[in-house]
């Protein structure tokens, strides 16, 4: 009989709140599942893109993130609206690389809420055995996966930018929040941004490997010829790629 699927994830709890919950929840003995390992943050803000992508490339099947109740953030710049709005973009960059966004999950939980902070981690922890392991039910294998992991790692200052630039939310309420990230106007502003540099991403990620012309590109990244066309000029302007007419390809510049 073949070993039932033991999750490996990753919780990074901010230590006012749910750090208390989670201590909380082990005095009271109640149970959790073991294979979710937690690091303490001194708030949710602190967990970036960067912490997720990294934990889904050294292998871990799912990330949680637990941070206080909106508007009880023990920082004056009330800093769990920013792990917020760092999740809503994450799940959607995931989404865009074909891995589940069900795989990032952030939850609030208060010190006093032991009980809550086992029952997140019991259904969260089952949701993800079923889901299965990182890559499986996406249909990646281990090197696309990780493929796809540095392309998008390459953009995080970008993305950093772009949410404090761009897709700021002004009023700092939860629905104010929730209506943003679920509106068509935040696809818009996604897809003209991060979507466009995590393609050019993709094209000069594959340029660090060999240099490719346009059509082993288009075939190799699953992307039309108009929009590889596209994305290799503005490399080229970014000085990022170079054409090499020797051998009718591009390259790294
Ligand atoms: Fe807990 Fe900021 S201190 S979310």
């Amino acid at each position: 009989m073949s070993k039932e699927f033991e999750p490996r994830m990753l919780g990074i709890i901010c230590n006012w709140c749910c750090y208390g919950g989670a201590d909380l929840c082990g005095v009271s003995r109640f149970q959790y599942p073991p294979f979710i390992r937690l690091v303490r943050v001194m708030c949710s803000a602190k967990a970036d893109l960067s912490y997720v992508l990294r934990a889904f490339s050294k292998g871990l099947d799912a990330v949680f993130i637990g941070g206080c109740h909106l508007n009880d953030c023990h920082y004056v710049t009330n800093g769990n609206f920013d792990a917020l709005a760092m999740v809503n973009i994450c799940r959607k960059v995931l989404q865009h690389i074909g891995i589940d966004p069900m795989r990032l999950r952030l939850e609030w939980v208060s010190a006093g809420e032991g009980i809550r902070f086992a029952n997140i981690m019991n259904e969260y922890g089952g949701q993800i055995k079923e889901l299965g392991p990182l890559g499986e039910p996406e249909g990646l294998d281990r090197k696309e996966l990780l493929f796809r992991l540095e392309a998008a790692a390459k953009i995080v200052p970008y993305v950093r930018l772009v949410q404090m630039e761009r897709l700021r939310v002004t009023e700092r309420t939860e629905e104010a929040y929730n209506t943003f990230f679920a509106s068509e106007e935040f696809d818009r502003l996604f897809n003209e941004t991060i979507v466009e540099k995590l393609e050019m991403s993709r094209i000069v990620t594959l340029l660090g490997q060999r240099p490719f012309s346009t059509s082993e590109m288009s075939e190799r990244l699953n992307m039309s010829a108009s929009d590889v066309s596209r994305h290799v000029k503005a490399s080229s302007r970014h000085g990022l790629i170079r054409y090499d007419a020797n051998h009718g390809c591009y390259a790294l510049a």
